[in-house]
């Protein structure tokens, strides 16, 4: 694993839009795991910005998130499928039909886990993964648990997840309590990962997830198995 600590949440946003700008460089038809929350915002800024100038070129690369919020379409704002389109998809060159988000208006969505994994599994793997993190160490949206779950699957939101997105909504009664989340088997399969966390408050769970027991009870402690794992951590907001 490397861990890198910078000062600020821009160095942050550098420095990971410096690996995935060099991913895609090297393997420009490059699988792209991608992330939301907040944390991943300035790095998505930095990419496109990269791709104005020419220096990276999003026309053969495929995307797949990580999670959707049950009960939400890409037309709602809080859904995380306009959350890409928003951030990134709208402002590059990256052809929409090859960017893929979980359907949380699926009718069954047994069946769009099953598709998902599938998609995947076609895409030879994903190439380098996006990842950020809970307060209470999820990854995408695998919550504490007893055990780790490889399939892409249905979760219900542990509660203080539902209080740490309510700032995205305008009450926390509007906060879906259940999603769609890649498991832990797309993630790992990937061939390089990238999880970048910001600010003093995410400092406990880093400690935990990278310098502690691997457990389901930290789900992004599994990561501490994957052979090619960066994490960027910005210590001052
Ligand atoms: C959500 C997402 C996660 C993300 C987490 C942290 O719950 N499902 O993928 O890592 O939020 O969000 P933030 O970056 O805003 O702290």
């Amino acid at each position: 694993m490397k861990f890198i600590t910078v000062d600020t949440y821009k160095e942050m946003s550098r420095k990971a839009a410096n690996l995935i700008a060099a991913q895609m460089t090297v393997k420009p038809t490059s699988v792209l795991g991608l992330a939301t929350g907040s944390t991943p915002i300035g790095i998505y800024e930095e990419l496109v910005e990269r791709c104005k100038n020419g220096d990276i070129d999003f026309s053969a690369i495929r995307s797949i998130n990580l999670d959707e919020y049950v009960g939400l379409d890409g037309e709602s704002d809080q859904s995380y499928r306009y959350f890409m389109n928003y951030h990134l998809f709208s402002k590059v060159n990256i052809n929409i039909a090859d960017t893929y988000v979980p359907n949380g208006k699926a009718a069954d969505i047994e069946a769009e886990c099953k598709a998902y994994d599938a998609r995947i599994e076609e895409f030879g793997g994903i190439d380098l993964q996006l990842l950020g993190i809970g307060l209470d160490g999820h990854i995408g949206f695998n919550e504490p648990d007893t055990c780790f779950t490889g399939e892409t699957h249905l979760v219900d939101l542990h509660p203080s997840t539902i209080e740490a997105n309510a700032r995205f909504f305008a009450s926390k009664d509007e906060v879906p309590t259940k999603a769609v989340t890649m498991g832990m088997r797309g993630i790992m399969q990937a061939k390089k990962v990238l999880l970048v966390a910001n600010g003093p408050k995410k400092k406990e769970i880093l400690e935990k997830a990278f310098f502690g027991p691997i457990t389901p009870e930290v789900p992004a402690s599994i990561l501490q198995l994957h052979p090619d794992l960066t994490v960027i951590f910005s210590q001052y907001e």
